[in-house]
């Protein structure tokens, strides 16, 4: 009984050790904090568990065609995705070096990713980062999947393609 009285005053004691830490402004909450590894890894983790989980639609048919990748590349540079994560030949904006998470070169995680997961992750955002939940922002669903597989196609995009197929592209309102 006596053990238990001690876990349970321990609890008290760091539930309020805890508030005054949180609610007292000790917590920093600066986007130039480093989290520590474990915090990186655990997080990295989570979301990528989240989205194979929640990434279940199907792409349309003609997911991948040649005229879907193009308007792709229109509406990834209406919505402005280039800002934070760059396009061929276009160099994203400075301040997405002032991002926590850091915005990865989309290059990079095309191949990880599959459809039904850039679908998702375009559509609803990654919550507590800078990436935006691009349905909130207005996009419809088969301009996501435009957007999709133009992501999926990116290495193969060069930089002059990239400028005659987004060259129409006004910023969204
Ligand atoms: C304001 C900056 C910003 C804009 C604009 C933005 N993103 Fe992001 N995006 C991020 C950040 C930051 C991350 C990293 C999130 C993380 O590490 O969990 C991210 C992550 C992603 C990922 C996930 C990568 C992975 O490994 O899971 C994809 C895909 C993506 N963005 C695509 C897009 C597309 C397409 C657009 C435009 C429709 C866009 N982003 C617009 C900041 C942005």
């Amino acid at each position: 009984m006596r053990f238990l009285a001690a876990i349970g005053a321990l609890a008290i004691v760091a539930g309020i050790g805890m508030g005054v830490f949180f609610f007292g402004g000790y917590y920093s909450v600066a986007g130039t904090n480093e989290d520590p590894a474990a915090v990186t890894w655990a997080l990295t983790r989570v979301r990528t568990a989240s989205i194979n989980r929640h990434a279940n639609d199907s792409p349309p048919a003609s997911f991948g065609d040649a005229a879907m990748v193009q308007a792709g590349a229109k509406a990834y540079a209406s919505f402005g995705c280039a800002n934070c994560h760059g396009a061929p030949g276009v160099m994203w904006q400075k301040y997405s070096e002032g991002l926590h998470p850091y915005p990865p070169d989309l290059k990079k995680v095309a191949g990880d990713l599959s459809p039904a997961q850039l679908f998702w992750v375009i559509k609803n955002g990654i919550n507590m980062t800078g990436m935006p939940s691009f349905e909130q922002a207005g996009a419809k669903d088969d301009e996501i999947w435009s957007i999709a597989a133009f992501v999926k196609k990116l290495s193969d995009v060069s930089d002059g393609d990239y400028k005659a197929w987004s060259a129409s592209a006004e910023p969204k309102k």
